[in-house]
């Protein structure tokens, strides 16, 4: 088969390494890429967001199957498009996808089929959003409804700073329409941990669990980002709290599919916090995590192609994924300045050393090819993934991998899986 996966991050990187271990896999392209994709795909200068762009190439390219990575496409509609010109896809159609391009959405399905998650109201009207602040406790959190590259959610310690966050989604508009509306939630408190569900509508199978680390800086200090490294098993979720995932989340999301009539096939990625009340989820994707899947493709022993093409044909009853027993970790190597402005073009060196041993995989993010040197193009520029028997070997491997990589600027966090 020619497959097709759309992105250009770590994640991207991920898929097609462990699509790439498939006998049934004759041809592999990415659009756009990166320097790591071209190593084992064709990328094709396509934009992740240019849906008529990819429907052409698609054709073009006889691929005969197409994976989305991230969640613009998606939202955009880019499942329900390729499927109307008779291409397939892996993916959520837009109405489905809703669930993670809209919060207030998913908060009323939440809701409404009694998924745990924090108590919250919603507004459109700036006005009654900050009346709403006024008679609050705090801390509150505000989020923005729609995609905001992961920046739309402030937690406001006091009334200025949920009025100020506020006034900058709502009234400045600094994600564009994502603010025209915004979900003011109860403050919980706890781990989080991300699980990530394949869905073919009616089956679901869930994967081991993982931990991001969103803050640019050790001990969860810094900015908000993308995520800065994962490991898998979180260690946050015991047996008895991912059985509790199982009843409370994604039985009751696969009842609330049915009785809503949507139709959901792709990957469920919930982010939840496991509060003193039990597990609550704090939002919905609609695709897989990055970097959470660098650290779950490592440990994924069977087939992705199998997987992805049961979730596309209603056949998850039947599939039995094999996982490694071994602990995963994925370290991000970041650009200086990175969830800020950063420079690119920085040439890298050591990623061969670093893959030296065999427990390790380094993934590209951010870098790109210039004059037959990988060069820095992102703001995170690779994820060094190790397994170990136990969670610190596979930590030890994988900072003595990262520590082999140099570039200028770089900088990752010491504390992932700590
Ligand atoms: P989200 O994009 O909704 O997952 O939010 C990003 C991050 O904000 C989460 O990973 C949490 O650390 C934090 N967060 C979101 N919602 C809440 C909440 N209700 N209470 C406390 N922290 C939250
Ligand atoms: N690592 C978080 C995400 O993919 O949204």
């Amino acid at each position: 088969m020619n497959i097709l996966v759309i992105g250009s991050g770590g994640r991207e990187h991920a898929l097609l390494w462990k699509l790439s271990q498939s006998p049934r896999v004759s041809r592999l392209l990415c659009a756009p890429g990166n320097a790591g994709t071209a190593e084992i795909a064709t990328n094709h200068p396509v934009a992740a967001n240019d849906l008529p762009g990819l429907v052409a190439l698609a054709k073009a390219q006889q691929v005969d199957l197409t994976i989305v990575g991230p969640d613009d496409p998606l939202a955009a509609g880019i499942v329900d498009l390729f499927r109307e010109e008779g291409l397939r896809i892996f993916g959520p159609v837009a109405a489905a996808a809703r669930l993670e391009s809209s919060k207030s959405f998913a908060k009323e399905f939440m809701i409404r089929h009694g998924i745990p998650t924090a108590g919250s109201a919603t507004f459109s009207d700036a006005e009654a959003a900050l009346a709403h602040c006024h008679a609050a406790s705090y801390p509150l959190v505000v989020k923005a409804d729609g995609l905001a590259l992961g920046k739309g959610v402030v937690i406001a310690q006091k009334l200025e700073e949920a009025e100020a966050a506020i006034r900058e989604i709502m009234v400045e508009k600094v994600f564009g329409d994502a603010g025209n509306t915004v979900v003011i939630e109860e403050f919980l408190t706890g781990p989080e941990c991300s699980l990530h569900a394949l869905i073919d509508g009616k089956n679901y199978i869930l994967f081991p669990d993982a931990k991001d680390h969103k803050r640019a800086l050790d001990g969860d200090q810094g900015l908000n980002t993308g995520g800065m490294g994962t490991i898998s098993p979180s260690r946050v979720l015991d047996e008895a709290m991912r059985e509790r995932a199982h009843r409370e989340v994604l039985e009751p999301f696969i009842k609330g599919l049915a009785a809503d009539g949507l139709p959901f096939q792709g990957m469920l990625f919930p982010g939840l916090m496991m509060t003193p009340n039990g597990p609550k989820v704090l939002e919905f994707n609609c695709r897989f995590g990055d970097p959470e899947t660098q650290s779950l493709m490592r440990r994924l022993k069977s087939d992705l192609l199998d997987l992805i093409e049961a979730t596309i044909d209603g056949k998850l009853a039947e599939a039995q994924p094999l996982w490694d027993d071994r602990a995963a970790v994925c370290i991000v190597l970041a650009s200086g300045g990175y969830p800020g402005a950063i420079e690119k073009g920085k040439e890298i060196t050591g990623i061969e050393a670093a893959s030296a041993d065999q427990d390790v995989v380094v993934f590209h993010a951010g870098t790109s090819s210039k004059d037959g040197q990988v060069v820095t193009n992102g703001g995170r520029v690779l994820g060094v993934t190790a397994l170990g028997a136990t969670l610190e070997e596979a930590r030890r491997k994988a900072y003595a991998a990262a520590d082999k990589i140099t570039f200028e600027g770089k900088q990752l966090r010491r504390d992932i899986g700590a």
